[in-house]
Parts: C-alpha cells; sequence; structure tokens
C-alpha cells in the first residue's frame, strides 16, 4: 500500500518504525501455517505468498506502539488477526464465487470450495489457538464476538444479495460488521497487549473503527473507478456480485426508470453483456454518487482523526495519522 503515496516519506517513516516487528509477524504466521496434511499447509503458504498490505497488522502494532516498546504478545496478535482475516477471505471466495484474490486465482480456483472451506476453518482456528496461548480471557472475549459479528455479517451480505432496495443504514451495517469490527477489535488488541487501560482501549477500538468504515467506503468507490490491474480483482465486480454499494444507492436515490433498469440488468445477468460497465459509471456520474460517497468517507476519517489527536503525540501517533492518509487518499 506504501508505494502508492505521495506523501512517501512519512509513509516510509511509518514503515520504519515496524519494519521489524512486521517481519516477525511473518515468521510467525510461516511457521503458524505448518499443518499435519500437507495440502493444507500448501494452501497456507499459497496464502501468505500472495501478499496483501497487512494493514491489520500495522494497525494493532502502531495502537500497541503508543503506550510503549512493542510487546510480543503484540507481535503475535498482529499474527493471529492476519490469519483470521485471510481466513474471512477464503471463505468469502468460496462465497462469492470469486476468481481472483491479491492479483492471484483464489484459492476455490485453485483447489475448489471442499478443499477451502476445510483449510479457511483450519486457519480460523490454529489462529484462536495461537491466541489461547496467551491466556487472556478478554482477548479470546474480543476475537469471539468479532468472529461472530462478521460471520453474521457474510450472512446478512448473502441474503441482501441482488436486492438494489438496500439502503444507506443496511450498507452501513455491512461494512460494519464485514471490516470496521475487525479493525476496531485489532487497535483494542493493540492496546490489550500493551496493558492499556479500559478508557483508553475503547477509545482505540473507536479510532480504528472509524478507519475501517473509511477504508471499506474507499474499498467500495475504488471497485468502479480502480482498473483490475491496481486492484488485483476486476472493477464493476460489487455490482456484478449483486452487491449494491453506497456509490450505487445515492445513485439509485434518484434515478430514472431507465437507469433503475439498467443496474437491475447487471445484476440480474451477474455480468456487463447487456449493460456495459462505461454506461454504469455513467449513471453514478449523472447522480454525483462517487464524490457523495467520498465525502461520507471523509465523516468517518475526520471523527477517526479527532479521536487520534486526544492520544499524546508520539512517532507511533503520526504513523497511525499516515495510515489514516494513506486509507483515503489509496488507489488499491
Ligand atoms: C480485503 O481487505 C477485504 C476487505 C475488507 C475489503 P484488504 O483490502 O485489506 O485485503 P488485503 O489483505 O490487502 O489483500
Ligand atoms: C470481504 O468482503 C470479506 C470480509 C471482510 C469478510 P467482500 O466480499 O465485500 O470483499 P472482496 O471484494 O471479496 O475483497
Ligand atoms: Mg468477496
Ligand atoms: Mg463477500
Amino acid at each position: 500500500m506504501f508505494s502508492h503515496v505521495r506523501r512517501s516519506f512519512s509513509a516510509r517513516e511509518t514503515f520504519e518504525l515496524i519494519e521489524q516487528d512486521l517481519r516477525e509477524v511473518e515468521r510467525e504466521i510461516s511457521v503458524e501455517s505448518i499443518a499435519s496434511v500437507e495440502a493444507i499447509t500448501t494452501i497456507n503458504q499459497y496464502l501468505q505468498a500472495g501478499g496483501g498490505k497487512r494493514l491489520r497488522p500495522v494497525l494493532l502494532l502502531l495502537c500497541n506502539r503508543l503506550f510503549g516498546p512493542a510487546t510480543d504478545c503484540a507481535r503475535r496478535l498482529a499474527a493471529v488477526v492476519e490469519m483470521i482475516h485471510t481466513a474471512t477471505l477464503v471463505h468469502d471466495d468460496v462465497i462469492d464465487v470469486a476468481k481472483t484474490r491479491r492479483g492471484r486465482p483464489s484459492t476455490n480456483v485453485v483447489w475448489g470450495n471442499h478443499i477451502s472451506v476445510l483449510a479457511g476453518d483450519w486457519l480460523y482456528m490454529q489462529a484462536f489457538q495461537v491466541a489461547l496461548r496467551e491466556r487472556n480471557f478478554h482477548i479470546l472475549d474480543l476475537l469471539i464476538s468479532l468472529t461472530q459479528m462478521m460471520v453474521e455479517g457474510e450472512l446478512l451480505q448473502f441474503e441482501r444479495l441482488h436486492r438494489i432496495e438496500i439502503t444507506e443504514a443496511d450498507y452501513m451495517e455491512l461494512i460494519d460488521r464485514k471490516t470496521a469490527s475487525l479493525f476496531s477489535a485489532c487497535a483494542r488488541l493493540g492496546a490489550v497487549a500493551a496493558n492499556a487501560d479500559e478508557t483508553a482501549e475503547s477509545r482505540l477500538g473507536e479510532f480504528a473503527w472509524n478507519l475501517g468504515m473509511a477504508f471499506q467506503l474507499v474499498d467500495d468507490i475504488l471497485d468502479y473507478t480502480s482498473s483490475e490491474k491496481i486492484l488485483g480483482k476486476p472493477s464493476g465486480n460489487d455490482l456484478r456480485e449483486g452487491k449494491i454499494t453506497l456509490p450505487m444507492i445515492y445513485a439509485l436515490e434518484s434515478a430514472s426508470e431507465e437507469e433503475r433498469a439498467a443496474v437491475e440488468t447487471v445484476v440480474t445477468d451477474a455480468s456487463y453483456e447487456h449493460v456495459p460497465l462505461m454506461r454504469v459509471l455513467q449513471i453514478l456520474e449523472q447522480h454525483d454518487a462517487i464524490s457523495r460517497a467520498y465525502e461520507r468517507a471523509h465523516t468517518f476519517t475526520r471523527k477517526a482523526r479527532d479521536i487520534l489527536r486526544s492520544f499524546a503525540e508520539s512517532p507511533a501517533q503520526r504513523a497511525l495519522q499516515t495510515i489514516l492518509d494513506l486509507v483515503t487518499e489509496r488507489e488499491a
């Protein structure tokens, strides 16, 4: 993610602050990837090699650093959250019948649904094994509640698929569950690993929740505005999958009958064969939907920035501000 940013100096500073820790996190993930069944190890290694922004470990580590030097517990939990994130992606790609993940064939394409579901289960449980070693009920409580939130979110999203009458409130609930809740848990875990008090933990959780909401909103905007080469998955993918995200919700609020029918066609066809992506982009443009969605994303970033300002200035605090900027300015 850092390579896309103009403000490269602060991005580099941010990265250097936790470079060592991130290397340790990768080592931890690779050690914990070994199963007694070879197919599972192979899939885990494929997943780890696939890259990804490692945003959740970064968030956890930087939140941990707000309170002092990085702790071993934080490094282990950073591996845990990345493993949980990866497991949700494996299951998500099965549910969404996705073809591509991180610019490569998704696990379901390479190994099929059956094996992917099992590998995802294994990885989920391995993450919990690592977390369990901390012998801390609060950590388990956070992780279990989070996982249930995310699973419920995936189920709700599945039920709402192909429905173009979805509201902004429905949408906010989904992105809260599928993305912001994990961001929030990462920040809280960073605080817990530093033995921070409850007030600091929940304030950080709120900061990261707002960051997560902005992140997912921008992700959904980029699905329309970015290119496949940059995204690592085809653009216009959400609508083709039957997902009505905020830009489209805004456009549909004032769309004509003809425009609404065009959107319905893409969703029904699950392709841009009859209505090209270009037409959909025109509809969004017509209703100023992309800039309205960006404006909404900024309300979350502003809230996150305000909360972050209440923490004392430090390299970690500045780095978290940089992350906030990167999330809203990113192109992929
Ligand atoms: C993908 O998350 C799933 C969403 C919540 C949009 P990321 O965009 O953080 O995925 P990676 O880990 O960098 O591939
Ligand atoms: C991402 O959801 C999966 C979770 C965060 C559980 P999406 O289906 O919306 O995201 P992509 O487009 O596959 O990354
Ligand atoms: Mg998906
Ligand atoms: Mg999905």
